[in-house]
């Protein structure tokens, strides 16, 4: 009998897991698109209390919430629940984080002027938690002068802004104020969370992601199948615990939620932007699958066909990147793609690169390696340890990466 296909082994806490999060509704036609948003932090294992207006409850019912959350959502500031007397004041203090989403132009407005007249301000006012808000309205409104001076106010006293966005809007013109993406949502939340309190707030960390392209001529370049999934998957990882992360990349996938990314594509660029960006950095991930060899001497226009008959190019090496930047505080984690006898070659390159950890994986494993969501990876270290994963999501790859790089960070300090 054949045995069932293995998924990734189920990883461990999330960034969301038994964190308090009060959800703020209010009266916008983006607000079924909370629903998805309290869905999503349900199922990353956040606690949602949701809060509306009575606007927001004209457009939702709150029994998707309650469905969703099995929570009761709180819409009547007399009449809250009766768990207990001060519903807004206990709220607000178990909150990890408020997120109000959509925030409409008036909510903006409540916030900055600090009135409490509806469950959602109410709570705002009285919780001492991070305040993430997601605008939606339409683009006349949040480019009005009252608008953009409440937005500045409320920034002013560190509330964070997740968009708007840019697109078509419910009154079918194009302009801001779309309400971000839920997903992206739940990506501000996690990054908030994480700089609140994750083990990595406070670092800096840089991350490289994706292939190199070395130009043949004007349309040609030398390349190889990294996707750059990994490396984002790292870098998300990393934003998640509370890093200030900046992502080096060629790889043409969407930059993640509060994350830097520096767009390079050859050899050369990227390692200008490395050696520019350790100088600050307290760790550097190279995901990136880099190019060894670059033509020596790219044609300054397309070959064409025929012209040359065979052709030959000749191929300089390009320098080593994670073994060439150092700095005593700046700790290195190389990875290595092989096809054969991982663990030796992996344990070679650690030494040779000056690296405390090397990923190594198996790319020719049908669950791991490019392109795919999933990865088996070894970890080693610079002491002789090689620490085997199951297969896991390349998320989940990078949190086991990062937690012993945080023990690394601990150690050093
Ligand atoms: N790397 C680098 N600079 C290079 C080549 C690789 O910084 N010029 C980094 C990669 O980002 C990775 C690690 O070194 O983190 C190992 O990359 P890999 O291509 O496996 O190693 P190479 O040194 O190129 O060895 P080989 O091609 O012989 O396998």
């Amino acid at each position: 009998m054949n045995a069932p296909p293995s998924g990734p082994t189920t990883g461990p806490a999330g960034p969301l897991a038994g964190r308090h999060i009060v959800l703020g509704v209010t009266g916008s036609i983006a607000a079924y698109k909370a629903v998805e948003v309290a869905s999503r932090l349900v199922q990353g294992g956040a606690i949602v209390d949701v809060a509306m207006t009575r606007a927001a409850t004209e457009f939702i019912a709150p029994l998707s919430f309650r469905s969703l959350t099995a929570r009761e959502p709180y819409t009547d500031m007399f009449r809250p629940n009766g768990e207990f007397g001060e519903a807004h004041v206990e709220l607000a203090r178990r909150a990890d984080l408020m997120l109000i989403a959509p925030a409409s132009a008036s909510m903006l407005a409540r916030l900055a002027h600090g009135l409490a007249d509806d469950f959602v301000s109410l709570t705002a006012l009285a919780t001492v938690a991070p305040v993430l808000v997601a605008p939606a309205m339409d683009a006349q409104m949040w480019e009005h002068a009252a608008t953009q001076a409440n937005r500045a106010m409320l920034e002013q006293r560190g509330v964070e802004f997740a968009g708007p966005a840019s697109g078509r809007l419910a009154s079918g013109r194009m302009g801001a104020g779309r309400l971000v993406e839920p997903t992206a949502i739940v990506d501000h939340v996690k990054a908030r969370l994480g700089r609140e309190r994750g083990d990595l707030a406070g670092r800096t960390v840089v991350v490289t992601a994706g292939g190199n392209r070395e130009a043949i001529d004007p349309v040609r370049f030398i390349g190889n199948h990294s996707s750059g999934k990994q490396g984002y998957a790292v870098a998300e990882a990393a934003r998640d615990r509370g890093a200030k992360v900046i992502l080096i990349s060629t790889a043409p996938l969407p930059a993640p939620v509060g994350v830097r990314v520096i767009p390079v594509s050859s050899h050369r660029e990227l390692f200008a932007a490395v050696r520019e960006t350790v100088l600050d950095a307290d760790v550097l991930i190279m995901a990136a699958a880099v190019a060894d060899y670059r033509p020596a001497q790219p044609f300054e226009r397309k070959i064409k066909r025929g012209e040359a008959g065979d052709l030959t190019i000749e191929l300089h090496q390009n320098e080593d990147i994670i073994a060439s930047v150092s700095s005593p505080r700046l700790i290195k984690v190389a990875f290595a793609a092989e096809t054969d006898d991982l663990l030796d070659n992996a344990a070679r390159k650690l030494k040779a690169k000056g690296a405390q950890l090397m990923v190594a994986n198996d790319v020719t494993a049908p669950d791991a390696g490019f392109a795919v969501d999933t990865n088996r990876v070894t970890i080693l270290d610079d002491r002789g340890g090689a620490d085997e994963l199951p297969l896991l999501s390349k998320y989940d790859v990078g949190v086991r990466v990062l937690d012993r790089v945080a023990e690394l960070l601990r150690e050093a300090r």
